[in-house]
Protein backbone atom coordinates (compact mmCIF):
# COMPACT_ATOMS: atom_id res chain seq x y z
CA UNK A 1 0.00 0.00 0.00
CA UNK A 2 1.43 3.47 -0.84
CA UNK A 3 1.97 5.62 2.02
CA UNK A 4 2.72 8.42 0.98
CA UNK A 5 0.60 10.89 -1.46
CA UNK A 6 2.83 13.78 -2.05
CA UNK A 7 2.49 13.66 -5.11
CA UNK A 8 -1.10 14.67 -4.92
CA UNK A 9 0.63 17.88 -3.39
CA UNK A 10 -1.32 21.21 -3.77
CA UNK A 11 -4.59 19.30 -5.28
CA UNK A 12 -7.72 19.09 -4.20
CA UNK A 13 -8.26 16.98 -1.17
CA UNK A 14 -11.71 18.04 -0.44
CA UNK A 15 -14.63 20.53 -0.73
CA UNK A 16 -18.10 21.12 0.72
CA UNK A 17 -20.29 24.10 -1.02
CA UNK A 18 -23.11 25.74 0.57
CA UNK A 19 -23.19 23.84 3.88
CA UNK A 20 -26.13 24.27 5.96
CA UNK A 21 -26.94 22.81 9.65
CA UNK A 22 -29.49 23.25 12.09
CA UNK A 23 -29.89 22.09 15.79
CA UNK A 24 -33.10 21.92 17.21
CA UNK A 25 -33.32 23.60 21.02
CA UNK A 26 -36.82 23.00 22.51
CA UNK A 27 -39.26 24.60 20.35
CA UNK A 28 -36.77 26.56 17.61
CA UNK A 29 -33.98 25.40 15.34
CA UNK A 30 -30.42 27.13 15.56
CA UNK A 31 -28.27 27.39 12.62
CA UNK A 32 -24.75 26.47 13.14
CA UNK A 33 -23.49 26.33 9.81
CA UNK A 34 -25.35 28.64 7.53
CA UNK A 35 -24.06 28.29 4.10
CA UNK A 36 -20.49 27.02 4.21
CA UNK A 37 -17.81 26.94 1.33
CA UNK A 38 -14.87 24.99 2.48
CA UNK A 39 -11.83 23.50 0.34
CA UNK A 40 -8.44 22.03 1.27
CA UNK A 41 -5.47 20.66 -0.62
CA UNK A 42 -2.82 17.86 -0.43
CA UNK A 43 -0.16 19.27 1.67
CA UNK A 44 -1.57 21.67 3.40
CA UNK A 45 -2.17 22.28 6.68
CA UNK A 46 -5.52 24.68 6.51
CA UNK A 47 -6.49 25.84 9.95
CA UNK A 48 -9.88 26.97 11.12
CA UNK A 49 -10.18 29.44 13.81
CA UNK A 50 -12.83 30.65 15.60
CA UNK A 51 -14.29 31.34 18.60
CA UNK A 52 -16.07 28.60 21.29
CA UNK A 53 -19.69 27.98 19.77
CA UNK A 54 -18.53 29.44 15.96
CA UNK A 55 -19.07 25.77 14.14
CA UNK A 56 -15.70 24.85 14.02
CA UNK A 57 -16.90 21.13 15.33
CA UNK A 58 -20.29 21.06 13.50
CA UNK A 59 -17.88 22.00 10.09
CA UNK A 60 -15.62 19.53 11.08
CA UNK A 61 -18.24 16.88 11.45
CA UNK A 62 -19.60 17.62 8.65
CA UNK A 63 -16.69 17.36 5.85
CA UNK A 64 -15.85 14.15 7.83
CA UNK A 65 -19.25 12.33 7.21
CA UNK A 66 -19.46 12.49 11.03
CA UNK A 67 -22.77 14.17 11.02
CA UNK A 68 -25.25 14.99 8.35
CA UNK A 69 -25.56 18.70 7.01
CA UNK A 70 -29.36 19.51 6.66
CA UNK A 71 -28.06 21.64 3.03
CA UNK A 72 -25.04 21.30 0.75
CA UNK A 73 -22.43 18.89 -0.71
CA UNK A 74 -19.39 17.16 0.83
CA UNK A 75 -16.45 16.35 -2.08
CA UNK A 76 -13.94 13.90 -0.74
CA UNK A 77 -11.17 12.19 -2.68
CA UNK A 78 -13.03 9.96 -5.17
CA UNK A 79 -16.03 10.09 -3.08
CA UNK A 80 -17.88 13.21 -5.56
CA UNK A 81 -20.88 13.54 -2.85
CA UNK A 82 -20.26 12.40 0.32
CA UNK A 83 -23.42 12.08 1.60
CA UNK A 84 -25.49 10.88 -0.85
CA UNK A 85 -23.10 7.56 0.03
CA UNK A 86 -24.78 4.63 2.29
CA UNK A 87 -24.01 4.79 5.70
CA UNK A 88 -22.05 1.64 5.58
CA UNK A 89 -19.81 3.61 2.64
CA UNK A 90 -19.16 6.86 4.71
CA UNK A 91 -17.97 4.59 7.27
CA UNK A 92 -15.85 2.96 4.98
CA UNK A 93 -14.58 5.96 3.78
CA UNK A 94 -13.78 7.55 6.87
CA UNK A 95 -12.07 4.09 8.04
CA UNK A 96 -10.19 3.83 4.59
CA UNK A 97 -8.93 7.56 4.32
CA UNK A 98 -9.89 9.58 7.23
CA UNK A 99 -7.66 10.06 10.52
CA UNK A 100 -8.92 12.37 13.49
CA UNK A 101 -7.17 13.63 16.71
CA UNK A 102 -9.55 15.11 19.63
CA UNK A 103 -8.88 17.45 22.61
CA UNK A 104 -9.91 14.73 24.32
CA UNK A 105 -7.46 12.03 23.18
CA UNK A 106 -10.43 9.19 22.52
CA UNK A 107 -8.00 6.31 23.93
CA UNK A 108 -9.21 3.10 25.07
CA UNK A 109 -8.73 2.94 28.75
CA UNK A 110 -7.90 -1.03 29.15
CA UNK A 111 -5.74 -1.09 25.80
CA UNK A 112 -1.75 -0.22 25.44
CA UNK A 113 -0.30 2.47 23.08
CA UNK A 114 0.68 -0.39 20.68
CA UNK A 115 -2.79 -1.60 21.00
CA UNK A 116 -4.54 1.36 20.63
CA UNK A 117 -2.93 1.67 17.24
CA UNK A 118 -3.35 -2.01 15.92
CA UNK A 119 -6.92 -1.72 16.55
CA UNK A 120 -7.37 0.56 13.30
CA UNK A 121 -5.09 -1.17 11.36
CA UNK A 122 -7.08 -4.46 12.28
CA UNK A 123 -10.21 -3.29 10.80
CA UNK A 124 -8.30 -1.98 7.55
CA UNK A 125 -7.38 -5.98 7.34
CA UNK A 126 -3.65 -5.66 7.97
CA UNK A 127 -2.91 -9.02 9.44
CA UNK A 128 -1.37 -8.75 13.07
CA UNK A 129 2.20 -9.36 12.23
CA UNK A 130 2.21 -5.99 9.87
CA UNK A 131 -0.05 -4.30 12.23
CA UNK A 132 2.41 -4.73 15.07
CA UNK A 133 5.32 -4.00 12.60
CA UNK A 134 3.65 -0.78 11.50
CA UNK A 135 2.10 0.37 15.11
CA UNK A 136 5.66 0.03 16.52
CA UNK A 137 7.07 2.40 13.43
CA UNK A 138 4.17 4.85 13.55
CA UNK A 139 5.15 4.84 17.33
CA UNK A 140 8.38 5.70 17.29
CA UNK A 141 7.83 7.93 14.49
CA UNK A 142 6.28 10.68 17.35
CA UNK A 143 8.62 9.53 19.50
CA UNK A 144 6.84 7.27 21.92
CA UNK A 145 9.07 4.02 21.32
CA UNK A 146 9.71 3.52 24.72
CA UNK A 147 6.02 4.08 25.67
CA UNK A 148 4.74 1.14 23.41
CA UNK A 149 3.34 -0.97 26.33
CA UNK A 150 2.01 1.36 28.30
CA UNK A 151 -2.06 2.19 28.91
CA UNK A 152 -3.56 5.56 29.02
CA UNK A 153 -2.99 6.01 32.76
CA UNK A 154 0.40 5.60 32.56
CA UNK A 155 1.12 8.66 29.82
CA UNK A 156 1.27 12.32 29.98
CA UNK A 157 -1.58 14.69 28.33
CA UNK A 158 1.24 15.30 25.49
CA UNK A 159 2.21 11.71 25.10
CA UNK A 160 -1.71 10.56 25.02
CA UNK A 161 -2.32 13.00 22.03
CA UNK A 162 1.04 11.39 20.48
CA UNK A 163 -0.65 8.03 20.62
CA UNK A 164 -4.00 9.26 19.05
CA UNK A 165 -1.47 10.87 16.49
CA UNK A 166 0.30 7.70 16.18
CA UNK A 167 -2.81 5.73 15.36
CA UNK A 168 -4.29 8.74 13.19
CA UNK A 169 -0.73 8.32 10.85
CA UNK A 170 -0.66 4.43 10.70
CA UNK A 171 -3.49 3.69 8.21
CA UNK A 172 -1.53 7.18 6.38
CA UNK A 173 -4.94 9.00 5.80
CA UNK A 174 -5.57 11.69 2.66
CA UNK A 175 -7.67 13.61 5.34
CA UNK A 176 -6.09 14.65 8.57
CA UNK A 177 -9.09 16.07 11.08
CA UNK A 178 -7.54 17.64 13.98
CA UNK A 179 -9.78 19.01 16.40
CA UNK A 180 -8.76 21.68 19.04
CA UNK A 181 -5.48 19.09 19.18
CA UNK A 182 -3.14 21.33 21.70
CA UNK A 183 -5.91 22.86 23.60
CA UNK A 184 -5.69 20.42 26.91
CA UNK A 185 -1.77 20.26 26.49
CA UNK A 186 1.14 21.79 27.73
CA UNK A 187 3.12 24.37 25.28
CA UNK A 188 6.02 21.95 24.96
CA UNK A 189 3.77 18.64 24.46
CA UNK A 190 1.38 20.91 22.10
CA UNK A 191 4.42 22.16 19.85
CA UNK A 192 5.13 18.88 19.55
CA UNK A 193 1.93 18.33 18.22
CA UNK A 194 1.42 20.38 15.51
CA UNK A 195 5.04 20.16 14.23
CA UNK A 196 3.58 16.58 13.86
CA UNK A 197 0.33 17.50 12.06
CA UNK A 198 2.89 19.97 9.87
CA UNK A 199 4.71 17.27 9.28
CA UNK A 200 2.46 14.82 7.87
CA UNK A 201 1.34 17.42 5.51
CA UNK A 202 5.07 18.53 4.50
CA UNK A 203 6.32 14.93 4.17
CA UNK A 204 3.55 12.53 3.21
CA UNK A 205 1.05 14.80 1.17
CA UNK A 206 -1.87 14.47 3.87
CA UNK A 207 -4.71 17.25 4.12
CA UNK A 208 -4.43 18.58 7.84
CA UNK A 209 -7.84 20.26 8.75
CA UNK A 210 -6.94 21.67 12.00
CA UNK A 211 -9.57 23.61 14.54
CA UNK A 212 -8.38 25.43 17.07
CA UNK A 213 -8.61 28.89 19.00
CA UNK A 214 -5.23 29.11 19.63
CA UNK A 215 -3.40 31.87 17.70
CA UNK A 216 -0.02 30.45 18.71
CA UNK A 217 -0.70 27.42 15.90
CA UNK A 218 -1.88 29.71 13.07
CA UNK A 219 2.46 29.93 12.45
CA UNK A 220 2.31 26.40 11.31
CA UNK A 221 -0.30 27.05 8.82
CA UNK A 222 -0.36 27.28 5.00
CA UNK A 223 -3.88 28.73 5.24
CA UNK A 224 -6.15 30.05 7.69
CA UNK A 225 -9.86 30.65 7.82
CA UNK A 226 -12.35 32.27 10.22
CA UNK A 227 -15.37 31.37 11.28
CA UNK A 228 -17.39 33.24 13.35
CA UNK A 229 -21.18 32.55 13.86
CA UNK A 230 -21.28 29.74 11.26
CA UNK A 231 -19.99 31.58 8.35
CA UNK A 232 -16.87 32.11 7.13
CA UNK A 233 -15.31 35.85 7.49
CA UNK A 234 -11.81 35.45 5.78
CA UNK A 235 -9.48 32.89 4.11
CA UNK A 236 -5.80 33.66 3.97
CA UNK A 237 -3.33 31.56 1.93
CA UNK A 238 0.16 32.29 3.63
CA UNK A 239 4.01 30.51 3.85
CA UNK A 240 4.13 28.42 7.35
CA UNK A 241 6.96 30.58 9.82
CA UNK A 242 10.46 28.48 9.26
CA UNK A 243 11.05 28.92 12.96
CA UNK A 244 7.69 29.35 15.26
CA UNK A 245 8.13 30.62 18.49
CA UNK A 246 7.57 28.29 21.05
CA UNK A 247 4.07 27.62 21.81
CA UNK A 248 4.18 28.85 25.49
CA UNK A 249 1.72 30.88 27.69
N1 LIG B 1 -25.97 18.28 19.07
C1 LIG B 1 -26.23 19.60 19.29
N2 LIG B 1 -27.46 19.99 19.66
C2 LIG B 1 -27.74 21.31 19.85
N3 LIG B 1 -26.83 22.30 19.69
C3 LIG B 1 -25.60 21.96 19.33
C4 LIG B 1 -25.22 20.59 19.12
N4 LIG B 1 -23.91 20.57 18.76
C5 LIG B 1 -23.49 21.85 18.77
N5 LIG B 1 -24.50 22.68 19.10
C6 LIG B 1 -24.41 24.15 19.18
O1 LIG B 1 -23.90 24.63 17.96
C7 LIG B 1 -23.01 25.71 18.16
C8 LIG B 1 -21.66 25.42 17.53
O2 LIG B 1 -21.07 24.30 18.18
P1 LIG B 1 -19.65 23.75 17.77
O3 LIG B 1 -19.64 23.37 16.34
O4 LIG B 1 -19.32 22.68 18.74
O5 LIG B 1 -18.74 25.03 17.99
P2 LIG B 1 -17.14 25.14 18.23
O6 LIG B 1 -16.53 23.82 17.92
O7 LIG B 1 -16.71 26.24 17.32
O8 LIG B 1 -16.97 25.52 19.65
C9 LIG B 1 -22.95 25.92 19.66
O9 LIG B 1 -23.83 26.96 19.99
C10 LIG B 1 -23.42 24.62 20.22
O10 LIG B 1 -24.03 24.80 21.47
MG1 LIG C 1 -15.42 22.56 19.09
Amino acid sequence: MSNDHSHLRGQSALSAQGLVKRFKTGRTFIEVLKGVDFDARHGDVTMVMGPSGSGKSTLVAALSGLLKPDEGKVTALEANDLWSLSAGKIDRFRLDHCGFIFQGFNLFPALTAKQQVMTVLKYQNVGPGEASRRAQAALESVGLGPRVNQRPSELSGGEKQRVAIARALAKNPNLIFADEPTSALDGKSGEIVIKLLRAAATERGAAVICVTHDPRLEAYADRVIHIEDGRILDDVRRTPDANPGPLSH
